[in-house]
């Protein structure tokens, strides 16, 4: 009980030190008034239920751990600790509790290929920070084949369960001012998953990704629970593209009960994400819970499928409810992100029960994604179909960005989109209007004030 209390008071005073420079949160965290434990104690494995809404497949159950090994530390923040991270998971691997100490910092300067977990706790009380040597992870960082993702360590292997109140910092300053000079540069996520099944990740907070927060690629039944996310910059370069998830050849996947504070999507489902559920979530600063974007890669089939967003909090985003297909035209959105042309379906998607605070468009369907010129959008629709999507439950107030429009349904051509609704939407501008754009909908489906004019794009 009393370590619960521990982890609790630390994922608190951590969620307070959002805007405070890496070295000035550490510190702070390190003479806290929590005061520094006994430095070797388990953490109780939280016990995760899946509520309100439960998951297609039962959550994993994974049984006690019978061995302890705890992970030794230079602790000075700069020597790298990754053998003895190693040495730990390789001795702990099949049935055992591996324990990051309350108090202690961990430096990580290492790549490490962490697929082989199996039956597993990784229990991190500690501070992890990686290096911010970004010569060598561009060079050593794990390659994610999807728009050039790349991360810090790969995560993989079954009945991984991971908790425990720590921090693992991604030391994102020097990424945010390099991205800033050099689109191409290599940022690495702060967990990359790759081949994760039956597995559990909870109680973490999470600080300064330099690019998505998870990845989350071919993994099944994997739950996230009271994730703590934020980091922002320092500097006048700011943290892009810095995802709370991003789901890619994934299913049954859980992410619930967090809270993120970011600069892109707050989750996204990437191509091939099928029975997802996200719940009680608050996002905030955020691009919404985004589907897509799909359609990107010419030849590639994308599927995005059986997905249930329920009671998120949107503020200060630019969209709630999202879902950005390409256009049939390849085209240019930045040096970086190009695409357009690609093929597949997004399928019986419900968006239910947001809250709309300042958020520019509370609804965005978007199937002219990355185009900017309606006339070629519409000229080359897209193929990749957008059926049986659900919108409702939705209320609150947008911004004053694209008033008198609170949202837009915009199809490429009537044939591409099927069956989109949205009922029971109380969401107003702040001059009391509820109008969104229309195009090529069934817009009887829709519980809004129709128009033509599209105000937002892109
Ligand atoms: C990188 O981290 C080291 C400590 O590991 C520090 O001395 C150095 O100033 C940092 N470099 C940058 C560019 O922040
Ligand atoms: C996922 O699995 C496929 C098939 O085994 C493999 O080719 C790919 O490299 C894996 N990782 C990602 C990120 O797709
Ligand atoms: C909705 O999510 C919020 C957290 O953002 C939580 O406090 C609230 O209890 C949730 N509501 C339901 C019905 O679970
Ligand atoms: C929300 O994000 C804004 C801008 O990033 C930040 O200033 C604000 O403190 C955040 N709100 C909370 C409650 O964390
Ligand atoms: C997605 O699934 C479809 C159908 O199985 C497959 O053709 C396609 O290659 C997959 N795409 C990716 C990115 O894995
Ligand atoms: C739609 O997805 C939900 C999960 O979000 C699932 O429970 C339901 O069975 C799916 N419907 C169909 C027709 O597949
Ligand atoms: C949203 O942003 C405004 C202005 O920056 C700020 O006053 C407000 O606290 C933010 N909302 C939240 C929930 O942080
Ligand atoms: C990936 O990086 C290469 C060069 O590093 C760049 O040419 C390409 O546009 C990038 N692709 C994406 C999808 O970001
Ligand atoms: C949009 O595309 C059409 C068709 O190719 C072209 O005639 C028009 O000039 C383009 N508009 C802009 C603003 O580029
Ligand atoms: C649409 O995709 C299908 C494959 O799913 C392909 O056969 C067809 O040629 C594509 N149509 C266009 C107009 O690109
Ligand atoms: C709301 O504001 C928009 C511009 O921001 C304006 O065009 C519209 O007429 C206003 N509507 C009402 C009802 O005041």
């Amino acid at each position: 009980m009393r370590f619960h209390l521990v982890a609790s008071l630390l994922a608190a005073l951590a969620a307070v030190t959002t805007a405070i420079p890496t070295e000035q949160a550490l510190e702070a965290w390190l003479k806290g008034p929590q005061g520094r434990k006994s430095p070797d104690h388990t953490s109780p494995r939280p016990s995760i239920h899946c509520h309100p809404k439960s998951p297609g497949r039962p959550p994993p159950f994974p049984q006690p751990r019978h061995k302890v090994c705890y992970v030794r530390s230079h602790n000075d923040g700069v020597t790298d600790d990754s053998t003895y991270i190693l040495d730990a998971l390789h001795s702990c691997n099949n049935g055992g509790h591996v324990v990051f100490s309350e108090g202690v910092r961990y430096f990580i300067g290492t790549a490490l290929d962490l697929t082989f977990l199996k039956h597993i706790d990784l229990d991190i009380q500690g501070y992890v920070l990686f290096s911010n040597d970004t010569t060598y992870w561009q060079a050593h960082s794990f390659p994610f084949i999807f728009q050039n993702v790349t991360s810090f360590f790969k995560l993989g292997g079954d009945d991984v369960n991971i908790y425990g109140g720590g921090t693992l910092d991604g030391n994102g300053q020097v990424w945010y001012d390099l991205y800033a000079k050099n689109i191409y540069t290599l940022r690495p996520v702060l967990i990359g998953i790759d081949g994760l099944h039956n597995s559990i990740i909870s109680n973490l907070v999470l600080r300064y990704s330099p690019e998505y927060y998870h990845f989350v690629a071919n993994a099944t039944n994997v739950i996230f629970d009271n994730i703590n996310i934020a980091g922002a910059s320092k500097s006048a370069n700011v943290a892009k593209n810095t995802d709370g998830w991003d789901t890619y050849r994934s299913s049954d996947i859980t992410i619930q009960n967090s809270v993120i504070n970011n600069g892109d999507d707050c989750v996204s489902f990437k191509p091939n994400s099928t029975n997802i559920l996200v719940q009680n979530l608050w996002c905030n600063g955020s691009h919404g819970i985004s589907v897509g974007s799909l359609g990107q890669y010419v030849g590639e089939y994308d599927i995005v499928k059986n997905i249930y967003v329920y009671n998120v909090s949107m503020h200060n985003t630019t969209d709630g409810a999202r879902i950005k297909v390409w256009p049939n035209s390849p085209t240019e959105l930045s040096g970086d992100l190009q695409g357009g042309g690609g093929t597949g379906m997004v399928q019986n998607v419900t968006y239910d029960t947001m809250t709309i605070d300042n958020v520019d468009y509370a609804i965005e369907v978007d199937q002219c994604y990355g185009q900017s010129n309606l006339t070629l959008c519409l000229e080359f629709p897209s193929n990749l179909t957008i059926t049986d999507i659900v919108f409702k439950n939705f209320q609150g107030r947008t911004s004053k960005k694209y008033q008198p429009e609170i949202g837009a349904f915009a199809c490429s051509s009537g044939t591409v989109c099927n069956n989109i609704q949205a009922t029971n939407i109380n969401v107003l501008s702040p001059n009391g209007t509820n109008d969104a754009y229309c195009l090529n909908v069934d817009e009887s489906a829709l519980d809004v004030t129709c128009t033509s004019t599209y105000k937002g794009f892109n």
